[in-house]
């Protein structure tokens, strides 16, 4: 099973110079929490920007290329999707923008931290989609210094 975790903005930003745009204690305890001990699989520009593995995580990066630092790289992301999509396994999308794109289709579920803030200078988004096509849970919602956010969890009918 394939699932999205992201936080967004009001326009889906999602990053901005290949760095994170909102820094939410709440939303990375809930990050941390969701994927501890499973497969996470990001772009190469998404390994770049982390200081390095993220701990108790099978870290997968997908590139073109071959380099040292993660614990498997792929190179065909549909052989991956063929693998994990019905699997009983989840597996989790951790971006960029790039890679949330391609997965979307094939993913049964979204977590998604909604920040209620935009920022005009942000270079990456997370795709839209069609959200009468998913069932919404809000999990949470708070506020951290000016966010306003909620995190969501969004189950594909
Ligand atoms: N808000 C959030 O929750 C969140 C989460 C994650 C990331 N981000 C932000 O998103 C931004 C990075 O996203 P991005 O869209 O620019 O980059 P990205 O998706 O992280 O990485 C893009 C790279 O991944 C590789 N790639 C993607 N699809 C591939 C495919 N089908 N086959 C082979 N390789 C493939 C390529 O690497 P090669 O060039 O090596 O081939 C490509 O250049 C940063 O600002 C980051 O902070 C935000």
């Amino acid at each position: 099973m394939i699932s999205i975790i992201a936080a967004i903005g009001k326009n889906n930003e999602l990053g901005k110079d290949n760095q994170l745009i909102f820094h939410i204690k709440e939303d990375m305890k809930f990050f941390r929490e969701k994927t501890n001990g499973h497969k996470i699989i990001m772009g190469h520009k998404t390994w770049d920007s982390l200081p390095g593995k993220l701990k108790n995580r099978e870290n997968i990066v997908i590139s073109r290329h071959d380099f040292e630092g993660p614990d498997a790289i792929v190179h065909d992301i549909n052989q991956f999707i063929d693998k994990y999509k019905d699997s009983d396994e989840e597996v989790f999308v951790i971006g960029g923008g790039t890679v949330y794109h391609q997965f979307l289709p094939y993913a049964k579920t979204l977590y998604l931290t909604e920040v209620d803030k935009a920022d005009p200078k942000a270079t990456t988004f997370f795709p839209e989609f069609n959200k009468s096509n998913y069932e919404k849970a809000i999990i949470k919602k708070g506020s951290e210094d000016d966010l306003v956010y909620s995190i969501i969890k969004y189950i594909k009918n």
